[in-house]
């Protein structure tokens, strides 16, 4: 079994206790469907429940730590290196329609570097952590990137701009690049899950632009330390500032890279 340093088991305990109250939750969810009202403000609080119950737990653990959390934004620790960046419910819409795929996220970041990432997905039992330096798991298996080496015979994943964001046509033009290179593009709505995937060998490769940081800052160690790649789109490394992502297998990030660079050419 692998060895879990304490600040992991910190992060996969909260987790774990968050996760009780979403599936609750999310039983209800589908249920409310068919009620007039929706269940968008019922979703809300499971999400603001979730993320109370994550604050608690790590401050517990590691009361001088300060947060960045999805609904809570920034709160400074009287440790001025150390943070938590916490999404308590990624896939939010997923949830709030009743589709079973969305997770908790949770890294713990030093001195401006991510050190430890943990990605729950309650509804399969799927753990995916790492920590800089000592791999990546999948529960208690260690994690490889896919060794598929042809974009022909590659899965990629993505995120889909949606109403009121900008950059649609820019994205169009990358979605019919890959579209027309790959085996399949999968959309399935957690930038999180879908970077803990690559990591998985389940998909090659991901991209999306616009993320916020809650999102992709435990899945990005979790890609690295299963031997993948993750830059910007344009192959730059501010990732958690622009939220731009690409995350791909040791053999076919560059592949990618490429194709996305000729849509901005063209
Ligand atoms: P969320 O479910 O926590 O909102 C889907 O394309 C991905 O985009 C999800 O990981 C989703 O996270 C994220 N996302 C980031 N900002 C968003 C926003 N303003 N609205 C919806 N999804 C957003
Ligand atoms: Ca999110």
């Amino acid at each position: 079994m692998a060895i879990r340093s304490a600040i992991v088991t910190v992060m996969i305990q909260a987790a774990y206790k968050a996760a009780r109250g979403l599936v609750r939750d999310f039983g209800e969810v589908e249920n409310l469907q068919v009620s007039r009202k929706g269940p968008a403000d019922f979703v809300s609080t499971a999400d603001l429940h979730a993320e109370k119950v994550l604050r608690r737990e790590l401050a517990r653990a590691r009361p001088d730590y300060g947060f960045l959390l999805e609904e809570g934004g920034e709160v400074a620790g009287k440790d001025g290196n150390r943070r938590w960046i916490v999404d308590p419910l990624d896939g939010t819409l997923n949830f709030l329609h009743g589709i079973p795929h969305f997770c908790i996220s949770i890294a713990c970041e030093h001195d401006g570097d991510v050190v430890a990432g943990v990605i729950y997905d309650p509804l399969r039992d799927e753990l995916f952590r790492a920590e800089r330096g000592d791999g990546a798991f999948l529960n208690d298996r260690r994690l490889r990137v896919s060794s598929r080496g042809k974009l022909a015979d590659s899965v990629i994943a993505t995120g889909i701009p949606w109403h009121g964001r900008e950059g649609h046509p820019e994205y169009l033009a990358q979605m019919e690049a890959v579209m027309g290179v790959c085996a399949g593009i999968r959309r399935l709505g957690s930038a999180a899950l879908d970077l803990a995937y690559v990591a998985a060998g389940r998909y090659e490769g991901f991209w999306e632009p616009a993320l916020s940081p809650w999102d992709i800052a435990a899945g990005i160690l979790i890609v690295r330390e299963a031997g993948g790649y993750v830059t910007e789109i344009d192959g730059g490394t501010n990732m958690i500032a622009s939220g731009d992502v690409l995350a791909g297998n040791d053999r076919l990030h560059g592949d990618l890279l490429a194709l996305l660079a000729k849509t901005r050419k063209g």
